[in-house]
């Protein structure tokens, strides 16, 4: 149920982050949305309003009208399989305890009764199930409640070009005010990056912020990696060497969701700049502009991976990772859902004919001249800490003097725990969809 806070409540009068989710103070926003969630905004006002009014049923399913006129189609099955009573669903734990073994795919109702606040129902397996109204509503197949589910799962992604500037965070009220987190991670979800300005000089600023919102994911370089020119070093970022654009460990098969970058000490002449474009932006280019190049990079698995020795105590000794995924993924809806692009960790081996692989190639190069066509080049301040989404966005950097003082740190944030504090945080400041 999306109720905006200016709608229903005095306590929020629009703060940045319920006005950017809910398209106040003039923020881009999905019209349909914004006109569902005002329809929705209804029913949490006045519960009594939208009770079911009629049901009837047709076709293996129940055909609700609400009392504020909209309407559902609920299958039989579907509502058997989701009845909330005690013994079919735990209210404690959130989930349900019938069992697949229980459930008959050919139930049909042998009665429907509209309740004071929904509906009874008997089944012809003898169960007996009652529903409310709003949890009926909310979740009734209509396009409407299927997109603003769709958007409670992950929010809509805004792609963007050259010219994109990055929304600034102050690091200290990223830490002390949950209203302007909400709005870092509303932010991350819709643009894939921020700058954080004023980041503490040690190396542990990135973790602590992180751990501020969920937890880090540590990888075989541990929870934090200094970014030097390191002696011996076990990876191409670890040097003073140019950086193509890339995405961090796509060697792992469930790579980093959200990299923290810190400039703890730039190099002061030239070099070191940071190089970030929006791969999803070049993806539905290259879909647009060059449909087979998009199907070979959609649909032919690359191999990355990582191997070395630890630098540093809390390095794991000896790695060796291998992933395998298309460059461009997709998912089931044909959506860009991942990108993948390392030249230091590409793989020389590659699961192909040898026949398909300067095609292979030249789409990949395609991919890459669009990928740099469209990104920006800035350099980081000491205090800047660049935030970025790791499976859509890629970033490089220059060269710098081997001798130079520059000093980067990166962390790690995964989606799951972003995408959970960001609705967590939604319900409290009750600007949850
Ligand atoms: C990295 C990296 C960026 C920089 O370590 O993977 O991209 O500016 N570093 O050094
Ligand atoms: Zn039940
Ligand atoms: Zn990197």
């Amino acid at each position: 149920m999306f109720v905006c806070p200016s709608q229903v409540r005095s306590a929020c009068s629009g703060c940045s982050s319920c006005s950017s989710l809910c398209g106040q103070k003039g923020a881009k926003r999905d019209l349909s949305l914004t006109a569902a969630a005002r329809q929705f905004a209804a029913p949490q006002m006045k519960p009594q309003v939208s009770g079911v009014v009629s049901s009837k049923l047709r076709n293996d399913m129940l055909e609700v009208k609400f009392g504020d006129g909209t309407e559902g189609r609920l299958p039989f099955v579907w509502l058997r399989d989701n009845c909330q009573c005690p013994q079919c669903f735990s209210v404690e734990a959130l989930g349900r305890k019938l069992l697949m073994d229980d459930l008959d795919v050919e139930v049909q109702p042998t009665e429907v009764e509209e309740t004071m606040d929904g509906l009874m129902v008997k089944w012809s397996d003898g169960h007996q199930s009652e529903y409310s109204t709003n949890w009926l509503q909310n979740r009734s197949f209509t396009p409407t409640s299927r997109a603003l589910h769709r958007e409670r799962y992950a929010l809509r992604r805004e792609p963007w070009g050259a010219e994109h500037t990055m929304k600034n965070f102050d690091y200290n009220t990223l830490m002390s005010d949950d209203r302007v987190l909400l709005d870092w991670l509303l932010t991350m979800e819709r643009k894939g990056s921020a700058m954080v300005k004023n980041a503490p000089k040690k190396d542990v600023a990135g973790p602590e912020l992180i751990e501020h919102i969920a937890f880090v994911k540590q990888s075989h370089y541990g929870p934090h990696s200094p970014v030097i020119n390191r002696p011996n070093s076990n990876n191409v970022a670890f040097t003073n060497a140019k950086l193509g654009l890339h995405n961090d460990l796509p060697a792992y098969e469930h790579m980093p969701g959200i990299i923290f970058i810190q400039c703890l000490a730039q190099h002061p002449g030239a070099g070191g700049e940071s190089i970030v474009t929006d791969g999803l932006f070049a993806a539905e280019e290259l879909r647009r502009k060059r449909p087979e190049d998009f199907k070979i990079l959609s649909s032919t698995d690359m191999y990355f991976w990582d191997k070395g020795h630890a630098n540093y105590s809390w390095e794991m000794p000896e790695f060796y990772k291998i992933a395998k995924f298309p460059v461009i993924k997709v998912n089931g809806n044909n959506e860009v859902v991942q990108i993948a692009v390392s030249n230091t960790t590409r793989d020389s081996h590659m699961d192909l004919p040898p026949q398909e692989v300067k095609k292979y190639y030249a789409a990949y190069k395609r991919f890459y001249i669009i990928l740099s066509a469209n990104a920006m080049t800035f350099k980081m301040e000491q205090g800047d800490m660049m935030t970025l989404d790791n499976v859509r966005c890629l970033h490089g950097r220059e060269s710098y003097d081997a001798d130079s003082q520059r000093h980067i740190e990166t962390s790690y944030l995964d989606w799951d725990e972003a995408r959970c504090r960001r609705r967590r945080l939604q319900e409290k400041f009750g600007c949850f969809i």
